[in-house]
C-alpha cells in the first residue's frame, strides 16, 4: 500500500501535517454509490492503472449515510473505505453536508435559503440550506461528528473535504433567520445604528434607519439597492458561510486533531463568497476548484491568472488543484470536449503555478442525475477513450514529478493586486460603464507579462509589497486609506506603481472619495481627473505614441506629472492618456485607457525596462514558463499552447521523460517539459 509521504506541508493555519500523497496528488471525485459494487473492484484497478493516488470520497453522501433522522448506515462507506484502502488510494473523506437529505428538508424545511423574492428553496437540488439556520447546523454537526467518530482511525483517510463548494448555490439567504444574523452581524461591525448610517449615506432616498431592527436583508426592491449595504450583505453572506465551515472543522478537529481540514473554495467566482484570503486562514491547504470556458480561445490564460490569484491566496504555499474536468463540463452555454492535450497542459499549468496535486470531477461519468453529460477519467465509453488514455499518461508523468511536491514557485518581481471587496464593489449599484468588468484588466495585463516571460503574483492590497520593483494597480475601484498609503509608501522608497483608470475610487464603505479621481492615488499620481468619458462597445481611440485603446477616456489633467502619451484622436484630443511622476526614489504611471493587445505588450516592454524585470528563462515566444524552486533544485516549467515546436535555452533533466539536455530542450506542439537542474 502507498504509505503517507515524506514531505511535510507547513500551511497558512500554521499546522504542518504530511502531504496528501505519495508525491503529486492525482485522482479525483469518486461517487461510488451511484453504482454496483462490481464496478468499485473494477474502479479501484483502474486507478491503479491511471496512476491515482487520491479521491475526494462522499460528497453528496448525506441522504445514504443518515437514511432516517438519526439512523445512520455506514456499511457501504465501509467496504469502499477498505477497498481503496487495499488499493493504496488515500481519501479526502468529504463530511456530506453540502446535499442535505429529503427527510430533513421534508421535516425542516424551514432550513433552505429564501430568496429576494421570499421563495423558499425547494428540494431536488443540493446546497439548499441557510448557513444562518440554526436547525441545519445542528443536523449538520451530527452528522459531521458521526462521520469522524466513525472514520477516525481508519488508515485510507488523508484528509477532511468540509461540504463542497460552500456559497455555491446557497451564497446569499434572505430569510427572517438570516435577518437578525444580519442585525447581530452589523451591531457587532457597527455598535451604533448612526454608525451603519454614515458609512452607507442612508440619507440618499431618506433610507435612514432609527435601530437596528429597521435593516433588512437587500430583498427585492424595483431601484437599486444602497452600494454599502449590498458590500456589507456581501461580506456578511461570506462570514455566515465561513462560520458554517469553521463549526464542521472544530468538531473535525475535536475528533481527529491530527487530519488536515480544507474546503474547495471556487476562487474565480465573484458571485458567491466575499475574501478567501480570510478563509484561506483556516484551511490546512488551499484547495480550489477550477473550470475552463470552452469558448473562450484564450482560456489557458485565464487558468494562469486563476492559479496565480490561488497561490497568492494560499500566500506562496504550494496548494491542491481539488477540482477541475477531463473534458467537457455541463453547465455552459455549448459544452465542448477539450481537445487531445488540452487536459494534461491544464493539470501542469495549475501545478507549475503551485498546485501539489490535480484532481478531476470527476472519477466516472455519471449515467443518471442533473450531471450526465459532464465529463469524467472512465467516461460513457469507458477506459477505452481518449480521455482515459490522457488521464493514464498523465498520471505516469506526475508520478516522475513526485520532486517538485513542497517547492514554491519562485518569487516574482512583479504584483498585480486584486481583491475580491474592489471586484464586489465595483459589481453594486449604477457604474459609469457596464462594459468594465473587475477581472478584464488584471487578466489582460497579466496575460501580458506572461507572453514576456515575466513572473507574476496576484495578490491582495494587504501583502507586504517590499520585495516586489514593479506593482501593479489595475481597476482597484475599493481601496483602504491603509493599502493607498502602503502602495505610495512602495514608491517613495523606490518602487515603480501603475494604477488604471476607476481605481481608488471608493474606500471601504462604497463611498466616492472626494477632491477628483483617482481618489486614493490622486496626490501619488500627481493628476485630478473631474469626469469620465467611458467610451462604447465599438468606440476606439489613438493616442500619440502609436497605441490603439478602448473603454476609457477621461478628462485628465496634469499636477505634477508628465505626459507619456495623450490622446490624438476623439473627442479628447491632447489630454494626457498615460502619465508619469516621479516620487521618491521611484515612479507612478497612470494608464487613463485600455490599450489593446499589441499596446500592452509595448507597455509591458517599457515596464520591464524601468523596474528592470528579469525573465524566467530565455525562451521562444508562445510557451509559457513557470519556475518552482526546492531545497536543492531548480524545475522549469514549460508549456506549449502553440501547433509549432518551440525552444526553451535552458539545459537539465526533463522529470517527465528523465532526458538529459545540454543547452536547450524542445517542446513539441501542444506538449510540456519540465526541466529540473
Ligand atoms: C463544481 C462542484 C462539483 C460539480 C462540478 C461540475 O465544481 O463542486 O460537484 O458539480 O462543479 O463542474
Amino acid at each position: 500500500m502507498t504509505e503517507l509521504v515524506s514531505r511535510s506541508h507547513d500551511q497558512p493555519a500554521g499546522r504542518t501535517f504530511p502531504w496528501i500523497a505519495e508525491g503529486m496528488a492525482f485522482g479525483g471525485d469518486y461517487s461510488p454509490e451511484q453504482w454496483a459494487e462490481e464496478v468499485w473492484v473494477e474502479d479501484v484497478a483502474l486507478m491503479q492503472r491511471a496512476g491515482v493516488n487520491s479521491v475526494n470520497l462522499g460528497v453528496f453522501s448525506w441522504g445514504l449515510l443518515e437514511v432516517a433522522d438519526g439512523v445512520f448506515e455506514w456499511g457501504w462507506l465501509d467496504r469502499i473505505l477498505d477497498l481503496l484502502h487495499e488499493g493504496g488510494i488515500g481519501v479526502n473523506l468529504s463530511t456530506p453536508t453540502a446535499a442535505p437529505p429529503i427527510w430533513l428538508l421534508q421535516t425542516h424545511p424551514e432550513i433552505a435559503t429564501v430568496d429576494e423574492n421570499g421563495v423558499r428553496t425547494g428540494q431536488g437540488g443540493r446546497l439548499a440550506w441557510s448557513p444562518s439556520s440554526a436547525t441545519f447546523r445542528r443536523y449538520a454537526l451530527r452528522m459531521v461528528r458521526a462521520l469522524a467518530e466513525r472514520y477516525r482511525d481508519h488508515p485510507a483517510l488523508r484528509l477532511w473535504h468540509v461540504s463542497n463548494e460552500i456559497g455555491n448555490e446557497n451564497s446569499r439567504c434572505y430569510s427572517d433567520e438570516t435577518a437578525v444574523a444580519w442585525r447581530a452581524w452589523l451591531e457587532a461591525k457597527y455598535t451604533t445604528v448612526d454608525a451603519v448610517n454614515d458609512s452607507w449615506g442612508s440619507a440618499f432616498w431618506g433610507h435612514h434607519y432609527t435601530s437596528f431592527t429597521q435593516i433588512e436583508p437587500p430583498r427585492f426592491a424595483r431601484a437599486s439597492h444602497n452600494p454599502g449595504l449590498l458590500l456589507d450583505f456581501d461580506r456578511f453572506s461570506s462570514d455566515a458561510l465561513l462560520g458554517h465551515y469553521l463549526a464542521e472543522r472544530e468538531v473535525l478537529r475535536e475528533v481527529t486533531p491530527d487530519i488536515p481540514v480544507t474546503t474547495n473554495f471556487m476562487i474565480m467566482s465573484f458571485t458567491q463568497v466575499d475574501d478567501y484570503g480570510r478563509w484561506a486562514e483556516e484551511v490546512d491547504v488551499v484547495a480550489n476548484d477550477h473550470y475552463t470556458i470552452s469558448s473562450d480561445p484564450l482560456r489557458h490564460s485565464e487558468l494562469s491568472f486563476s492559479a496565480d490569484r490561488t497561490r497568492g491566496i494560499a500566500k506562496g504555499d504550494p496548494w491542491l488543484l481539488i477540482e477541475h474536468s477531463t473534458s467537457a463540463v455541463n453547465w455552459q452555454t455549448v459544452n465542448r470536449a477539450k481537445e487531445p492535450g488540452e487536459l494534461t497542459r491544464n493539470s501542469l499549468a495549475h501545478i507549475a503555478r503551485g498546485a501539489d496535486g490535480a484532481l478531476f470531477f470527476q472519477w466516472r461519468m455519471s449515467t443518471a442525475g442533473a450531471e450526465q453529460f459532464h465529463s469524467g477519467i472512465v467516461t460513457h465509453a469507458g477506459a477505452d477513450s481518449k480521455v482515459f488514455r490522457e488521464v493514464e499518461a498523465l498520471g505516469a508523468a506526475l508520478k516522475n514529478l513526485a520532486p517538485v511536491v513542497g517547492s514554491r514557485v519562485e518569487s516574482a518581481r512583479v504584483a498585480i493586486l486584486f481583491d475580491h471587496d474592489s471586484a464586489s464593489a465595483q459589481s453594486f449599484g449604477r457604474m459609469p460603464s457596464t462594459l468594465l468588468t473587475p477581472q478584464d484588466l488584471p487578466k489582460r495585463l497579466h496575460r501580458a507579462f506572461a507572453a514576456r516571460h515575466i513572473a507574476v503574483d496576484v495578490v491582495p492590497s494587504t501583502v507586504d509589497l517590499s520585495g516586489y520593483s514593479l506593482v501593479v494597480v489595475p481597476t482597484l475601484y475599493l481601496v483602504s486609506d491603509e493599502a493607498a498609503e502602503r502602495i505610495a509608501e512602495f514608491a517613495r522608497g523606490g518602487g515603480h506603481v501603475v494604477v488604471s483608470y476607476f481605481s481608488g475610487i471608493v474606500d471601504e464603505s462604497s463611498r466616492v472619495r472626494e477632491g477628483g479621481y483617482p481618489g486614493a492615488f490622486r496626490d501619488l499620481l500627481q493628476i485630478r481627473t473631474d469626469e469620465f468619458f467611458p467610451l462604447f462597445e465599438d468606440e476606439s481611440v489613438e493616442l500619440d505614441n502609436g497605441w490603439t485603446a478602448d473603454l476609457w477616456t477621461e478628462s485628465l489633467e496634469l499636477r505634477g506629472a508628465t505626459a507619456l502619451a495623450s490622446y490624438r484622436s476623439g473627442e479628447r484630443q491632447g489630454v494626457p492618456a498615460l502619465t508619469r511622476a516621479s516620487v521618491g526614489t521611484g515612479t507612478a504611471t497612470y494608464l487613463a485607457s485600455r490599450p489593446d493587445d499589441d499596446a500592452m505588450l509595448q507597455f509591458v516592454d517599457e515596464l520591464a525596462e524601468l523596474a528592470s524585470l528579469p525573465v524566467i528563462a530565455d525562451a521562444d515566444a508562445g510557451l509559457e514558463l513557470v519556475r518552482r524552486v526546492g531545497a536543492d533544485a531548480s524545475f522549469l516549467f514549460a508549456l506549449n499552447h502553440t501547433a509549432g515546436t518551440l525552444t526553451v535555452r535552458e539545459g537539465g533533466t526533463d522529470l517527465i521523460t528523465g532526458e538529459e539536455h545540454g543547452s536547450t530542450v524542445t517542446v513539441p506542439a501542444g506538449g510540456a517539459v519540465v526541466v529540473m537542474r
